[in-house]
């Protein structure tokens, strides 16, 4: 995760926006490449931080295959960030904790998919995750990643 710029106060000089990326997203370019497609997450995270860097806010990002370690970075980056981009994988159709971790960040949260989960296998339409997110951006591929974050610089009101 890079950290962000700071000024003398160890205040970040723009605003930080933490992209979260769940179990199995590291696998990612190797994974069902006909459902996810052939780039790395590398690459995803690149066309995020991109995106971010024109809109003037920086992007740090956490890939995890453990829940907690999600939940950990949500509570860290209260008061801190700005606003959360997260791709739960298959965490969003359960995970409790990360929608009442999720709940408790004061900022703007984009939930991002690369496919269209409620286009597939029915265990995947609903997600836990929705409640608490401002927005959702999915089925459009690696498109996903830079529309996530230009929602985020809409809803924080960037240019
Ligand atoms: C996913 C969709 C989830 O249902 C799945 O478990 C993933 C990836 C997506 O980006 O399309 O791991 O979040």
């Amino acid at each position: 995760m890079p950290a962000a710029v700071c000024d003398a106060a160890g205040v970040p000089e723009r605003p930080v926006v933490l992209l979260l990326s769940g179990p199995n997203l590291n696998l990612l370019g190797e994974r069902d490449p006909a459902i996810y497609g052939t780039a790395t997450l590398a690459e995803h995270v690149a066309t995020a931080a991109a995106a971010a860097t024109a809109a003037g806010l920086d992007l740090e990002h956490l890939q995890s295959n453990h829940e907690g370690d999600l939940i950990d970075a949500i509570h860290a980056a209260r008061g801190r960030c700005a606003a959360i981009v997260v791709n739960p994988g298959a965490l969003t159709h359960y995970a409790w904790s990360l929608h009442d971790a999720l709940d408790a960040f004061d900022g703007p949260v984009v939930e991002l998919h690369l496919s269209d989960p409620k286009q597939r296998e029915p265990w995947r339409h609903l997600s836990v995750v929705e409640p608490v997110a401002d927005r959702t951006v999915a089925g459009l591929g690696g498109d996903g990643y830079r529309i996530a974050v230009e929602v985020v610089a809409d809803l924080l009101d960037r240019p």
